[in-house]
């Protein structure tokens, strides 16, 4: 199936490598707005460090990892790597600086990670890993042929509406395939407007995201047509397999 149409409501983070014509008004506003291509995120990743956070409406605030992104896997990275083995190339959606997709590379497992922020692919390839700067609503290589998709790191969050991002997904996936997804340790289930602020306070402009604990994922994941294989928690992480 090809990606949503560009008139869907809030993805938010339209990216401009689009094979796809000249942008409407509506993809025009979007791309004025994009807190992670552009904004403080390239400088965080670049530099290896934060602080950054998303700032809430609400002035709650969630604090972006930058670091441990930017560095090794750890041993909850490592619980997601074991289960990629074996299962067909892996696509990470929002690779970040890309630590996974390199570390399955050296392993000799086909990856690639998809990432909005210029800064960010540059760091997965300079890792070795293979990264394209696109968003997982344009269109993508092999789309229904990964043996699993990636959500990690908060990354059901992308696009503020996780029912259109599971959908997308589950497009990706080969018929066999299975998506591995983080989730939150709470049981939320949220749709929230955030900004990027960095350690000055500066802020960039309001976006959509979600926050999903375990159960509201897979509620939202049975709505896209994808059943629960299964959950875990590793160093204080959780995951969630959701199958085709
Ligand atoms: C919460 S961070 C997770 C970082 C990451 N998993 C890592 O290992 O560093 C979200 C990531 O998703 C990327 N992103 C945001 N919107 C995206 C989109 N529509 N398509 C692809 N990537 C996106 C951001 O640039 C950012 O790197």
């Amino acid at each position: 199936m090809a990606s949503p149409p560009r008139s869907e409501p809030d993805h938010g983070l339209v990216e401009d490598h689009s094979p796809s014509g000249s942008p409407s008004p509506r993809r025009a506003s979007h791309r004025s707005a994009r807190p992670w291509a552009d904004g403080p995120y390239g400088a965080a990743v670049r530099s290896g460090r934060g602080p950054l956070w998303l700032r809430r409406a609400d002035g709650e605030r969630h604090r972006l990892e930058v670091e441990r992104w930017c560095g090794p896997p750890d041993a909850a990275d490592r619980s997601v790597l074991e289960r990629c083995a074996g299962q067909g190339p892996v696509l990470d959606v929002g690779c970040g600086p890309g630590r996974l997709v390199a570390e399955l590379m050296a392993a000799g497992v086909p990856a690639l990670g998809v990432d909005v922020a210029a800064a960010a692919v540059h760091h997965a390839r300079s890792l070795g890993g293979a990264a394209l700067c696109r968003s997982v609503f344009d269109r993508l290589p092999g789309e229904g042929r990964w043996g699993t998709v990636l959500l990690i790191d908060g990354n059901l969050g992308i696009g503020g509406d996780p029912g259109c991002l599971l959908a997308r997904t589950r497009t990706l996936l080969a018929p066999e395939g299975r998506l591995i997804a983080e989730v939150e340790s709470e049981d939320v289930d949220e749709r929230i407007e955030v900004s990027m602020e960095d350690d000055a306070g500066r802020r960039g402009p309001a976006f959509p995201w979600a926050r999903l604990g375990a159960r509201a994922a897979l509620r939202e994941g049975r709505r896209a047509g994808l059943r629960t294989a299964r959950a875990w928690t590793s160093a204080g992480r959780h995951f969630v397999t959701l199958a085709r």
